[in-house]
């Protein structure tokens, strides 16, 4: 997947792109970053990207013609790709819509700042704006960072094992029962036995309950949205 971003603060995506599960995923060549500078398209003689808003208010805007010969300049290897705006405005992320993005062999990121772009940038280049949460952050870099993140680690081939991005909090409709590793005794803390007794039935059933009581807890809305098997409802009324 080649990924294009659009921003005044290319610097913030330099430790992302050389770090961990998104660098072994350029150097093995399923993804392809490209990080673009706005400021470099600005016409203006200062290299100005922003100016005031039309019919007064507060802040600045982010004018269109740095981002519209940006964006006119990236090498487009599909056609259509997604361009994705991050805004507090747009519709909120999650993991179906990870999913969903995580099929195109392109996708790009316009990241805003100030107090936002001007409005035809939206109508002419944008065709998703997407929010990661509801709370304001100084710009779309790193809402833009978590998005290429959780699509990144969809595609087939980045996560070594596979299975453990399909037995996923969240995509399963749970969330995850918890985990122990080495030592057997922590703090005074022991693992629960069944993880050491070598039964997998028993194991995965008392694993299931975790993740149900968990998700009921702490998430009901998730809880109330799943569809419980027949084992499942006799695994909550053991
Ligand atoms: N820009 C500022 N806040 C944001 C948010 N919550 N999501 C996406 N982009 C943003």
């Amino acid at each position: 997947m080649r990924i294009d971003v659009l921003t005044l603060f290319p610097e913030l995506f330099e430790t992302f792109k050389r770090t961990s599960i998104i660098k072994r995923g350029i150097d093995r060549k399923i993804i392809d970053i490209h990080i673009k500078n706005i400021r470099d398209y600005s016409l203006d003689k200062h290299k100005k990207t922003d100016d005031y808003p039309y019919g007064g208010g507060p802040g600045m805007i982010m004018t269109p013609q740095p981002i519209y010969d940006c964006y006119q300049d990236i090498e487009k290897v599909s056609s259509n790709p997604p361009c994705i705006y991050l805004t507090p405005q747009g519709n909120i992320f999650n993991q179906e819509m990870a999913m969903e993005l995580s099929k195109y062999p392109q996708i790009i990121f316009l990241c805003g700042h100030y107090e936002g772009i001007d409005e035809r940038i939206i109508q002419n280049i944008v065709t998703h704006e997407i929010s990661i949460g509801d709370y304001v952050l100084t710009g779309g870099e790193l809402p833009a960072m978590v998005m290429i993140d959780c699509i990144s680690r969809l595609l087939p081939g980045m996560l070594g094992n596979s299975n453990s991005c399909r037995e996923d909090s969240i995509s399963s409709g749970l969330l995850e029962f918890p985990q122990y590793t080495r030592p057997y005794d922590f703090l005074g803390k022991k693992v629960p036995d069944i993880l050491l007794s070598g039964d997998h039935k028993k194991i995965e059933k008392w694993r299931k309950f975790q993740a149900l009581l968990k998700t009921k807890k702490r998430r009901p809305d998730l809880f109330y949205k799943y569809s419980l098997s027949e084992e499942e409802k006799k695994i909550l009324e053991e």
